[in-house]
């Protein structure tokens, strides 16, 4: 373990510690103590230092531990998982594990406490401070067709909305394709990379970005509107257990989908849309369509009811209209 590591998990308490006792307990001088804390504030970690009482992190923290996690993995997915591997810092866990494919077995998960370059979709960056949300990239491998493959980024995203109810947090819902939303603002985002020849297999890396506990200063640079499991239950939950439950239901669902496709998760998917049966715009490059959010369909396209009918679309960003109110009623 290093310094860094060891003086996070001797101040997680939240109390304060003397430069001496910290210094005792790493073997290092008490100048060497202030310069990890110096790392640790340069990783992200808020700490204060007090004249006389010493050193203690702005917040409690719970640092992720294999262990921990595992123990809230459900047992019927235990054997579904191979590998687990934290990273203090990383640039981001998709990009990890999308470097050393040949090399990873399916199921291998991949998590960190902060990434300096978080990927989102269409180019955004994903932000990820350190300790405070779930970063989890889970590779696995496929022998179907891309167009087989056209529902996954869906099923994975009922697999994050169960997790999120086995938690507790009542009223998470789907944006197609698969933003997670809890009152209408972003909990946990999804970016499925692929890669494979057309002959197969496929490789898949799903990495889900889940808000557990943002703060307001990391928060500023987010350019949406955002939550958080912890304003969601109204209360602290462990980070561990969140991972553990989350990594159970996705290595299911990614089981179940080899097996029967996205015709399983259809249902669920409908049940959990943001928007069925309300008017929403879809924008894609060069153009707008408005109608009526109708679900799904067999491959986890969107159904849209236009004015001349119901079409289907396989890309765009889906956007609430706001409701037009008659000045007369
Ligand atoms: C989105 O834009 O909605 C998708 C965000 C996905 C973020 C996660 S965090 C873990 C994994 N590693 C990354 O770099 N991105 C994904």
């Amino acid at each position: 373990m290093s310094h860094s590591l060891k003086l996070l998990s001797l101040l997680a308490d939240g109390r304060f510690r003397s430069g001496e006792s910290l210094g005792r307990e790493l073997g290092l001088s008490r100048g060497a103590v202030w310069k990890q804390i110096q790392r640790l504030r340069d990783l992200g970690v808020e700490c204060h230092s007090v004249k006389g009482k010493g050193y203690c992190l702005a917040a409690p923290l719970e640092l992720l531990q294999p262990q921990s996690i595992l123990a809230s993995v459900d047992e019927c997915a235990r054997n579904l998982l191979p590998d687990i591997e934290i990273h203090q810092e990383i640039h981001s866990t998709n990009r990890h594990l999308m470097e050393r494919l040949g090399a990873l077995q399916c199921g291998h998960v991949c998590l960190a406490e902060r990434q300096t370059a978080g990927r989102g979709r269409r180019g955004r960056p994903w932000v990820s401070p350190f300790g405070r949300n779930i970063y989890l990239s889970l590779y696995w491998q496929y022998s179907l067709s891309p167009p087989e493959l056209s529902g996954l980024a869906l099923a994975v995203g009922v697999a994050v909305a169960e997790a999120l109810h086995t938690l507790g947090v009542e009223g998470a819902a789907l944006k197609w394709p698969n933003d997670v939303l809890w009152r209408q603002r972003k909990l946990a985002g999804i970016l499925l990379e692929m890669s494979g020849e057309a002959a197969g297999p496929y490789h898949v890396v799903v990495g889900i970005g889940l808000n557990v506990r943002m703060g307001a200063g990391p928060a500023d640079e987010i350019d949406q509107p955002w939550s958080d499991i912890t304003s969601a239950l109204g209360r602290e939950v462990s980070r561990n257990q969140v991972a553990g439950i989350l990594i159970g239901a996705l290595l299911q669902t990614l089981e179940r989908y080899q097996r029967e496709g996205f015709q399983p998760f259809r249902q669920a998917w409908q049940r959990y849309d943001a928007y069925i049966g309300q008017e929403v715009s879809l924008q894609s490059p060069g153009e707008t369509v408005s109608g009526v959010m109708r679900g799904v369909d067999a491959s986890g396209a969107l159904l849209l009811e236009t004015a001349n009918g119901l079409h289907t679309f396989h890309s765009g960003e889906v956007s609430l209209r706001p409701k037009v109110v008659d000045p007369c009623c």
